[in-house]
């Protein structure tokens, strides 16, 4: 039970009660974070005259050589310690000596922990939007391959309009746009840096925050306020939520790559590499990886409303309440990249049934709209037409018949407006490719559209 802080007491902590407080189980994944803010704060104290050029070099020289001893495996970071902060502050003394013992001069583990945590989901914010970058050009590529493929739009999981997969699929590029957009927009709002704080009033140290801020690439500057800096989650909170929205919106693709590669869909074909089978029965290939990602949303949002929880009722500044920001953080955090990755992997590898999902958009009346702009064309009210149409599609459905098969004398017993072109009008391509609105899929449109994206990656 190795401790820094054991001088105002006279007993042990309790075994289990020690146990409970650690957190060296699941912040050891800090320990780079740890190290590097140690060495910028080294660097200062040095250069503020506080450390001697001696103590500081053998400061930072030993902090250095235990970061790649931890790397290569010759040193292991044991339990035997509360936090990465005591151990790292420790072996360093135990390896350097008294200078050692000086490192944590105006500093608290509050502001050291504040600082490790941003640095940790400032290179998350990364790796989560390069993952969602190769998502993107992933999408983009297949849209590119897509503007003629014709398939049906839903609405209440019915036959709506016809569509294109490529208009389709715009949707989630959209989506996951927005997504990244909005990780640029915290990494902006988290960029100060909280080392200097000291355990929530500052010091009377002269500390050169702008320097130490400066070292460790905050453009922000210092934080502003010593007991905000300390108790300041926000910034987690908001990746969190962003991670809940990334996952909210690959469940729903994930959701619908599930459905159009149901039996009775058959749009899509999940590769081998990313399904699975039944132990029992030797017909089926399972979209496991889709539902994986469905169902582990939960557990993100879950991180969420864990860390809004708990911070809502912290009387400022630092309270050990707050140790419980990381694991559901980084749990969520791992699970929102790997289920990126995988996605990712699944769609690529994925075949689009073309003819399959044509044939779907012909049939279930995708161009009834159509089939009554067309009767406004010709002068007949809207509603009228939508009546009209409405009986025509009816006797369709009576009859196991689409509009295209009915006869002019059927159209017209109808209404006297329909024409022998009709037919033209309402063939599922006149119905996608006369759809030529700003972000329709019409395939015209959809290729400038395209262009747009390829410019915005
Ligand atoms: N393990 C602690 C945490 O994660 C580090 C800060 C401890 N500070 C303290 N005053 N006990 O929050």
């Amino acid at each position: 039970m190795a401790q820094l802080w054991g001088g105002r007491f006279q007993g042990a902590t309790d075994r289990s009660a020690y146990e409970f407080n650690a957190s060296i189980r699941f912040d050891q994944r800090l320990y780079k974070e740890d190290i590097e803010g140690s060495i910028a704060h080294a660097a200062m104290l040095g250069r503020q005259g506080i450390l001697s050029a001696s103590e500081r070099d053998s400061i930072i020289e030993g902090l250095k050589q235990l970061k790649s001893d931890i790397e290569s495996g010759a040193v292991s970071i044991t339990d035997e310690y509360e936090d990465i902060h005591s151990f790292v502050e420790s072996v360093l003394t135990e390896r350097i000596g008294e200078a050692g013992k000086k490192l944590h001069t105006g500093r608290s583990r509050n502001d050291q922990v504040a600082l490790d945590m941003k640095l940790y989901t400032r290179n998350q914010l990364k790796i989560t939007d390069q993952a969602l970058k190769e998502l993107l050009q992933t999408i983009l590529s297949i849209m590119e391959e897509h503007t003629e493929t014709y398939m049906p739009g839903f609405t209440h999981l019915q036959k709506a309009q016809p569509v294109t997969l490529a208009h389709h699929l715009g949707a989630y590029f959209e989506m996951f746009y927005r997504d990244r957009d909005r990780l640029k927009d915290i990494e902006k709002r988290m960029n100060t840096c909280p080392l200097g704080a000291g355990a929530l009033a500052g010091t009377t140290y002269d500390l050169d925050r702008d320097y130490t801020a400066e070292l460790l690439l905050f453009d922000g500057g210092p934080t502003r306020n010593s007991m905000d800096s300390v108790s300041d989650r926000d910034y987690l909170i908001e990746f969190l939520s962003a991670l809940s929205l990334i996952m909210m919106h690959l469940s729903r693709f994930s959701e619908e790559v599930i459905i159009w590669n149901s039996n009775e869909y058959r749009f899509v074909e999940i590769d081998d590499r990313y399904a699975t089978g039944s132990s029992i029965m030797p017909q089926k290939k399972n979209p496991d990886i889709a539902e994986l990602v469905r169902g582990k949303t939960g557990r993100v949002y879950g991180a969420l409303v864990s860390l809004l929880t708990t911070m809502k009722g912290i009387p400022l500044a630092y309270d050990k309440d707050m140790q419980e920001d990381k694991e559901l953080s980084f749990d969520a955090m791992d699970t929102a990249r790997n289920c990126i990755r995988e996605f990712c992997g699944m769609l690529q590898t994925m075949k689009f049934r073309k003819d399959l999902m044509e044939e779907s958009a012909k049939k279930g009346f995708t161009n009834a709209t159509d089939a009554a702009d067309y009767l406004v064309k010709k002068g007949v009210p809207f509603r009228d037409a939508h009546s009209i149409v409405g009986r025509l599609v009816l006797k369709g459905i009576e009859e196991g018949k689409a509009l295209d098969d009915l006869t002019l004398e059927e159209f017209r017993k109808e209404s006297g407006a329909f024409e022998e072109d009709i037919y033209e009008a309402i063939s599922l391509k006149t119905c996608v490719e006369k759809r030529l609105t700003f972000g329709a899929p019409g395939p015209e449109r959809m290729r400038e559209v395209i262009d747009v994206y390829r410019k915005m990656l």
